[in-house]
């Protein structure tokens, strides 16, 4: 008797073993998502001290690739980024992919995607059954607070759309495009929300709580 109870027991924890082991393999995904100038770049950067997470930021990929002198898609990176539109698909979850896989990491952080619904797609149809979304961290920010972190920022930055023209389109985009992704995630019980008016360590303590 004592025997064959042992022998069930061990069944049941090989198969748990087993699928505990198969959900690891695959990369974990956090997705951060928030206006621009809700800290995305800031918080994910303590994340990965504290965490130990890697950090995919997808506007600094695409910023790139826009760089690489032997992509033939940089002209139109530039556009879409200097107009606030939202790069195709293909590319930015392209340039996530590799840098995925290219990476011994389980745990990514991956900052500004998906930004709209082509987004969202793209990355299901190609990465849905390769990797796991554990949750999407949502900053949530006034835009007055973001507007003067960004164009502060513009000040150093160098990029093309930290000016007061562009950070207008890409709240516009923003608003018509990012947050119906949030809702979407809402529904499905997958969003951890932090509110992001107030100093890079104080936001971090509320960030924190959702990684522990
Ligand atoms: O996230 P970040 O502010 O760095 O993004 C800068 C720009 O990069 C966006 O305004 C957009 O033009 C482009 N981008 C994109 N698709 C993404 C992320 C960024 O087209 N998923
Ligand atoms: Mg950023």
């Amino acid at each position: 008797m004592l025997a064959i109870q042992t022998h069930l027991l061990n069944r049941s924890v090989c198969r748990l073993l087993v699928s505990v082991s198969k959900k690891m393999s695959k990369p974990q995904i956090v997705f951060v998502l928030g206006g621009p100038g809700a800290g995305k770049g800031t918080q994910c950067s303590k994340i990965v001290e504290t965490f130990g997470y890697t950090h995919l930021s997808a506007g600094d990929l695409l910023r790139a690739e826009r760089k690489n002198p032997s992509s033939k898609v940089g002209t139109l990176i530039e556009r879409c980024i200097k107009e606030g539109k939202i790069v195709p698909v293909k590319i930015t979850c392209g340039l996530l992919k590799t840098a995925i896989f290219a990476n011994k990491n389980t745990k990514f952080l991956i900052d500004g995607f998906p930004r709209n619904k082509d987004n969202l797609d793209g990355w299901d149809e190609e990465m849905g059954d390769k990797v796991d979304v554990q949750f999407i961290l949502y900053l949530d920010c006034p835009e007055e607070v973001c507007t003067k972190r960004i164009l502060n920022r513009g000040l150093t930055s160098g990029r093309t759309d930290d000016n007061v023209e562009s950070l207008k389109k890409r709240f516009q985009t923003y608003v018509n495009e990012t947050l119906p992704i949030i809702k979407h995630y809402e529904k499905d019980g997958k969003v951890r929300s932090v509110v992001t008016d107030c100093t890079p360590d104080e936001v971090f303590e509320r960030v924190r709580k959702h990684f522990s």
